[in-house]
């Protein structure tokens, strides 16, 4: 999905961070597709052990398999991140594999368009119980490692939604409004114990969810998109990852609850 005219994508020789210092065990929901599947690569190639959970068990451990024949300790899990029994029983399963969790990112997430008054009940809840009762599980699930271990990087994948408004998704922009807030109590609840809590909210960028945001008719075509992106082009999974990567690493110990906008210069 990568923007052909980006040189500045290539990332294979890292971002020019080091290697995870001890093998660091990294669980990336929704890490079967996009940016997701970008971040899981961004460890994978920088030496962390990556677990990938996602509801789309096919995607997910067709992308390990992928991962483990360039050498990478990569594992897969189909989990749906609103079921929590299934996420504590996932985490059981990678910490029983790789050891105790030392990095979340959370990018499962699912979009929903509907003007204000016809989104259902039960499209409101679904929204919310992927896009943020995910989030809390999962962060739940590992954070007693991480106390632990007296060291842990979180890092959770909001929307630029919740950071301006938009407009025929008031469900979506809420959950991930409450992202970003969930973000910053984590960051201060656990401040103390060397965790760090920081969120990504992207905006513009060239995945599978935004290509079928487009072909449902939700959201313009890319040559529209850019040109409302200051940059002048939409973003990359690779965009997001080398931020996370950056915030998940040894160097972002002193930043945390906070909100690191990847938009091409959309939200300033
Ligand atoms: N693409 C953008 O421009 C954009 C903008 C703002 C926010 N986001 C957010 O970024 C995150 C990643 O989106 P993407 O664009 O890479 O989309 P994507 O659809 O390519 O990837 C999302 C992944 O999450 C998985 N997933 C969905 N529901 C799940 C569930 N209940 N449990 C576990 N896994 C689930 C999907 O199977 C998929 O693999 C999402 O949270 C999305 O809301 C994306």
């Amino acid at each position: 999905m990568s923007d052909t005219n980006r040189p500045d994508l290539d990332r294979s020789s890292g971002p020019g961070l080091a290697a995870s210092p001890r093998e660091q065990v990294a669980v990336v929901t929704g890490g079967a597709s996009g940016m997701g599947l970008s971040i899981c690569e961004s460890f994978a190639a920088h030496g962390y052990r990556t677990a990938i959970l996602d509801i789309d068990g096919p995607a997910a451990q067709e992308a390990a398999e992928k991962l483990r024949a360039g050498g990478a300790a990569v594992l897969a899990r189909a989990v749906d991140v609103a079921d929590r029994e299934a996420v504590f029983e996932a985490m059981g399963q990678v910490r029983a594999e790789f050891g105790p969790v030392d990095i979340l990112v959370t990018s499962a997430g699912m979009v929903g368009f509907a003007p204000f008054t016809e989104i259902s009940p039960e499209q409101w809840h679904r929204i919310i119980e992927v896009n943020l009762t995910g989030t809390f599980h999962c962060a739940q699930a590992v954070i007693p490692d991480m106390v632990a271990a007296g060291w842990g990087r979180i890092v959770t994948i909001s929307s630029s939604s919740a950071q301006r408004g938009s407009p025929g998704m008031v469900h979506y922009t809420a959950a991930k409004g409450a992202v970003v807030a969930m973000t910053k109590g984590l960051a201060r609840e656990y401040a103390s114990c060397g965790i760090t809590v920081n969120t990504i909210p992207p905006s513009g960028i060239d995945t599978p969810m935004s290509r079928n945001s487009q072909a449902a008719g939700n959201l313009p075509d890319n040559a529209t998109m850019a040109k409302a992106i200051p940059v002048g082009h939409l973003g990359a999974g690779e965009d997001i990852a080398a931020a996370c990567l950056f915030l998940c690493s040894e160097q972002a110990g002193y930043i945390t609850g906070q909100v690191l906008g990847v938009n091409g210069g959309s939200v300033i």
